[in-house]
């Protein structure tokens, strides 16, 4: 497979989920940076009555992240890769955890239905064949004034990323990749979806014109300074939608 169809890409997931945790454990920081995504979602107190969800969680890494910003939260936690979700489900969650098997695109005829006090959606966006309706689809899931955190790879407003991105991939990732799963597709898919993403201002713009309030970035610390960015943005709240229509 030398290139993959983004509609493709659960799929690929699919073959490659039995390797998945042990890759991304020997990424330095990287449940350390999806723990700071959710920390920036400044989600409330012990996130006791809040229904959070995780798209996109995968083995539920994301969802662990998301568990201990908000250890009291009702967690949805979504992927369209059965496989992935098989991984996830051998981990100890509690009852206030469900994993549900479905597209991001297709979400309501799975039966999960807004509102939502938060959402996390950590290396899904980029994979999405629409990125805008994908995200006018969270905003409209959360509830008024509710955040949005999009993790992700950003490499295209600055060379030093994108070269570093490159090493990395060609050296580590995409080797590694094939040595645990026979095939490099995915991982070929990893870092050729990375270079074509958006930039860092262009996805902000992207997160405002989907009509997303407050929008803005904050990258993480390790060799993935400048690369991996938490997008945050809030669902215009009902003063915000007030003042709009200038009333
Ligand atoms: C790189 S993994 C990230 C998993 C998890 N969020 C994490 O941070 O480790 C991307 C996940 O997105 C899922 N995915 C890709 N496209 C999707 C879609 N259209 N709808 C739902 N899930 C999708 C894949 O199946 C995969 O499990």
């Amino acid at each position: 497979m030398v290139s993959l169809r983004k509609a493709a890409v659960p799929g690929a997931f699919d073959t490659a989920a039995h390797a998945y945790d042990r890759l991304v454990d020997a990424n330095p920081g990287y449940h350390e940076h999806l723990r700071l995504s959710a920390q920036r979602l400044g989600l409330p107190g012990d996130g006791a009555g809040l229904r959070l969800l995780d798209l996109g969680c995968g083995t539920g890494a994301s969802t662990a992240a998301l568990l201990a910003a908000a250890p009291r939260a009702e967690i949805v936690a979504v992927d369209a890769s059965a496989a992935m979700l098989a991984q996830a489900r051998t981990k100890q969650w509690p009852d206030t955890v469900r994993f549900v098997h479905s597209r991001a695109e297709e979400l309501a005829a799975a039966g999960v239905t807004g509102p939502f006090d938060g959402i996390l959606a950590a290396y899904l966006v980029r994979n999405l064949p629409d990125a805008d309706s994908g995200l006018a689809a969270m905003r409209d899931l959360l509830r008024p004034g509710a955040p949005l955190a999009v993790h992700d790879y950003s490499v295209a407003d600055s060379p030093r990323a994108r070269a570093t991105w490159t090493a990395v991939c060609w050296t580590i990732i995409i080797p590694a990749g094939k040595l645990r799963t026979g095939s490099a597709a995915l991982y070929r898919y990893l870092w050729r979806s990375v270079q074509r993403f958006d930039g860092r201002a262009a996805f902000v713009e992207r997160m405002r014109r989907a009509g997303f309030t407050d929008v803005h970035s904050e990258t993480v610390p390790g060799w993935q300074s400048n690369i991996v960015h938490t997008f945050l943005g809030n669902r215009p709240s009902h003063r915000d939608m007030d003042a709009y229509r200038g009333r």
